[in-house]
């Protein structure tokens, strides 16, 4: 069963998290091109080669999608903002993007829904990625001004801002490993975007501040970097793996400065003088967002070039899209995040579930029990002490799942991509019983 609400402290949110392009439909209202358009369009990049353009229609259907997170008993929304929807060569405004944002932060309000916005959650205009994109460091100086232009029309009605969503995704899945938007394999671009995506964030936390905005913070992803084994070899490389992944972001925001570990390996391809970046980059946040899907299993591959390290298949039970289920891992990083790097500062799970090959018709009981402990880990956190003040489900719909294509389902409602027809799933009405105020 899931935990209900009553077993979580006084005021805990409780929320659904989406993001712009997997849902919206980049072909409407006006929206420019962005990288994941011109990525899906490239030959064995995406399953299918399918795209954002038409999505979930949310774009038309936003006000029955909000009725929906209002009906399960969410108090919250996570949503966030295209960049090539807003501004669709990177600059220039499209007075209709900002409408659709305005819409939509007002539909939230009219139904007592409280709006988490993330600015950027990986749709970069074209026009920037021709330039360089992440590897660019003008597209930094960019973002700050589409934050800017965003926060000037909806920023009076948001309740929290998040910068970036997830830059290790944005930086190496999509630099070194190739998998997202743009697409590269190349340690140097890797390296680039790694450093240029927190001068991005920090560019726009200081024009944020400047402009009053209030309850400022960045959604960073964490994982539970186990080694293979126990051996000096298999411990190094795991160890390098969760700097890169776990703490090159956060180390750079609380402490101004990256691993050793990760440096060893990145140093010589980060740009000149980054070091003098490192206090705009680690201002203070006044909150912390935590994506968590699973535990990555880590071995040394002796000969190969840094990080020489290779992933390892693990034993447990996994999702559909073949991650191991670990709730042990959640709350193994809200506590390590409480007690190593973030203290008291207000954390959120910003984005938790999991995929599973469901229909309509079907129980969802496995999506059901993955709540269930995913709950429980957070209650076991916050048990030990970590300053977790929400958790956002991920996600309201099947989706975009980006290189995934719409096959990979994490949605509490079912799509129809055919007919976009929208139906609760079992786990929908589970969740919405445990979240039921009596
Ligand atoms: C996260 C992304 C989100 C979704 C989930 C499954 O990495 O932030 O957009 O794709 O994974």
């Amino acid at each position: 069963m899931i935990p209900p609400r009553a077993t979580f402290p006084e005021g805990f949110v409780f929320g659904a998290a989406t993001a712009a392009y997997q849902i919206e439909g980049a072909r409407f209202g006006g929206a420019g091109p962005s990288h994941w358009d011109t990525f899906a369009a490239t030959p064995g990049n995406v399953v299918r080669a399918e795209d954002g353009s038409t999505a979930c229609d949310h774009y038309h259907r936003w006000a029955e999608d909000l009725d929906l997170v209002k009906a399960a008993g969410f108090d919250a929304y996570r949503f966030s903002t295209s960049w090539a929807r807003v501004m669709p060569d990177g600059v220039t405004v499209n007075p209709a993007g900002l409408d659709f944002y305005d819409r939509l932060v007002d539909g939230m309000g009219e139904r007592g829904l409280r709006p988490f916005l993330t600015l950027y959650h990986w749709d970069l205009p074209a026009a920037l990625a021709d330039l360089g994109g992440w590897r660019n460091r003008d597209t930094c100086a960019r973002f700050a001004d589409f934050a800017e232009t965003v926060l000037q029309r909806i920023g009076d009605r948001v309740e929290t801002v998040a910068t970036i969503n997830e830059p290790w995704c944005v930086a190496w899945l999509s630099h070194f490993f190739g998998a997202h938007a743009p697409g590269l394999r190349d340690i140097r671009a890797a390296a680039r975007a790694m450093h240029h995506i927190l001068l991005a964030h920090g560019l726009a936390m200081e024009r944020m501040r400047g402009m009053g905005q209030k309850n400022l913070g960045i959604v960073l992803n964490f994982d539970h970097a186990t080694p293979a084994s126990d051996s000096p070899a298999d411990l190094a490389a795991a160890a390098r793996q969760d700097a890169i992944f776990n703490r090159w972001f956060i180390e750079a925001i609380t402490q101004h400065s990256y691993p050793p570990e990760a440096l060893e390996g990145l140093a010589p391809h980060l740009p000149a003088g980054w070091q003098d970046d490192m206090p705009l980059i680690g201002q203070p946040i006044d909150w912390l967002g935590g994506n968590y899907y699973t535990r990555h299993i880590h071995a040394a591959a002796p000969g190969t070039p840094w990080p020489a390290t290779r992933e390892m298949p693990g034993p447990l039970p996994k999702t559909q899209m073949g991650w191991e289920i670990y709730p042990q891992g959640l709350q193994g990083f809200l506590t390590r995040l409480s007690r190593d790097h973030v203290g008291d500062l207000p954390i959120y799970v910003t984005e938790n579930g999991m995929a599973n090959a469901d229909l309509p018709d079907l129980p969802d009981a496995a999506r059901t029990s993955f709540i269930a402990g995913h709950f429980g880990a957070a209650q076991a956190a916050i048990a030990a002490g970590c300053n977790l003040k929400g958790f956002f489900y991920w996600s309201l719909l099947d989706n975009y799942e980006w290189a995934e294509g719409y096959e990979k389902r994490f949605g509490l409602v079912h799509v129809d991509f055919d007919s976009l027809a929208r139906t609760p799933k079992a786990s929908y009405h589970a969740l919405a019983r445990a979240l039921a105020r009596n």
